[in-house]
């Protein structure tokens, strides 16, 4: 068991990294920046084999992840490491193939050379995994080997069980782990750590003080190149069976009783088993203009790029507080972040208390790492008159360590803390299966807006807290 604190090597290392998908837009978005950060802050020296059906050579899949790079690089108007890069560089071989050919498993056995404890990084479609982990077997690829595979693992309930039950036909469950980023970000993190390791919050962190919470993930661009894979998917699937689900379990769940991973994941399941399952009335579904004529999006397209939904948790701690949560594609700004919005004193004893929601915590995920307290204070003078103040607990720009930097550096050394186990990735399809089946059609949203009109039926007469960009932020 991993220690959630030093989080220990104690699994041997994989010997090689094999990663599935390498000409798609996640390999070239997150891996190889990933793979270039691990060479040069961690010394990453493995073999690396990019497998995909593109028809590429080595040279075309460093051209690619140089392409990668330079393109991350300047986002963050940064310089790429030309050392590092050249030693990722010699590290990088690729394997052509399709993945329904037995002869792809082949080719790969032969690349992976002596390795014996290869990494299998299924950076593709789930309806892929299953057939890719019964070709690794096939070849022989699959002894002392460990799988990743990405979200969203599955459609629904049905197909998670049913891709847990392939996936186990093949690995054992402790070689299994199902990356979500979201619980790599460092922010996320925080969230976990400043809950259980500060005792101020604990006697208020219940229906007694907190009014409701929200959370809301925005995106101000839209689906561009990924159009296939999206309108096949929809935000509900994307972001919030997942990446949002796992914030609430950070933000809801007991104490764990002990310090190692099992018992995380423990308290975890259990919140994730108190989730009402989400009634389709409770959502409101959007898709914004110009969806549909993005290439690979049917012309008839009712896939949502907007979701609002309210969600309840049946335990002593929750029950009565509502968990708004909202994601979308081309709203007004990009950040993700979480409101917990605490009740109003019982009297008003001075002046009147405006905004209502001046008591509050409000934990920013992204783009910066903010955590912040909303609190009333007088205003200078004779008059008992208050103001809402912002009190920072944290704030800079940029984590330091991108997720899946040291999600991919984790599950080489076999540390599982930060995966999904079957049973919580089942338990929270189990809690989005209902609202999958929705009768209403998407409603149009403009871009550059916060999603369809009905969104703000889905919240209490307070209305949704819209994350605004934030100006500047010490580091
Ligand atoms: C991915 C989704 O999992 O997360 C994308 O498929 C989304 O649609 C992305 O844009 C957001 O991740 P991040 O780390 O940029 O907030």
């Amino acid at each position: 068991m991993d220690d959630l604190n030093t989080r220990m090597d104690k699994a041997p290392r994989s010997d090689a990294l094999v990663f599935f998908g390498a000409s798609g837009d996640l390999a070239y978005k997150k891996i190889f920046p990933a793979l270039l950060a691990m060479v040069r802050q961690d010394g990453f020296d493995l073999p690396i084999i990019g497998v995909s059906h593109s028809g590429w050579n080595d040279a075309q899949l460093v051209a690619r992840a140089r392409d990668s790079v330079a393109q991350d690089a300047k986002s963050q108007k940064k310089k790429v490491d030309e050392v590092a890069f050249r030693k990722l560089a010699k590290q990088l071989k690729y394997v052509n193939g399709d993945y329904n050919d037995p002869q792809t498993y082949v080719a790969l056995k032969k690349a992976l050379g002596t390795s014996k404890r290869p990494l299998h990084y299924l950076a593709i479609p789930p309806d892929f995994f299953g057939k890719v982990a019964k070709g690794l077997q096939a070849a022989g690829c699959t002894d002392n080997a460990r799988v990743v595979v990405e979200k969203p693992f599955g459609r629904d309930l049905k197909s998670a069980r049913e891709l847990n039950r392939i996936l186990h036909e093949v690995f054992p469950e402790r070689a299994i782990f199902r990356i979500d980023h979201y619980l790599g970000k460092e922010p996320v993190q925080n969230l976990l750590y400043y809950r259980f390791a500060n005792s101020f919050l604990e006697p208020v962190w219940n229906r007694n003080y907190i009014a409701s919470v929200q959370i809301t993930m925005a995106e101000d661009f839209g689906v561009e190149d990924r159009g296939s894979f999206y309108d096949g998917v929809g935000a509900i699937r994307d972001v919030i069976q997942n990446h949002l689900l796992q914030i609430v379990s950070f933000l809801a769940m007991d104490a764990p009783v002990g310090h190692d991973a099992t018992s995380l994941r423990a308290e975890k399941l259990r919140l994730f088993r108190a989730m009402r399952p989400i009634d389709p009335k409770d959502v409101v579904r959007g898709q914004y203009a110009g969806y549909r004529s993005i290439k690979g999006v049917d012309k008839k397209s009712d896939v949502e790029t907007f979701a609002a939904l309210c969600l309840h948790i049946d335990t002593w701690r929750w029950s009565g507080v509502p968990f708004y949560i909202r994601a979308g594609k081309k709203l007004p700004v990009s950040a993700t972040e979480v409101f917990v919005d605490m009740k109003t004193p019982p009297l008003a004893i001075f002046d009147e208390i405006e905004p209502p929601q001046s008591n509050y915590f409000r934990f920013r995920v992204s783009p910066e790492v903010v955590i912040a307290e909303g609190a009333r204070v007088k205003i200078p003078g004779d008059a008992m008159t208050g103001e809402p103040v912002e009190l920072i607990a944290r704030h800079h720009q940029r984590p330091e360590k991108s997720p899946y930097e040291r999600l991919l550096g984790d599950a080489i050394r076999g540390d599982g803390s930060l995966f999904s186990d079957d049973e919580t990735v089942e338990a929270a399809w189990a809690v989005v299966d209902n609202a999958l089946n929705h009768e209403a059609p998407v409603e149009t949203y403009r871009p550059g807006t916060w999603g369809p009109k009905n969104a703000a039926n889905v919240v209490d007469n307070e209305g949704w807290h819209d994350p605004v960009n934030e100006t500047s932020a010490p580091d």
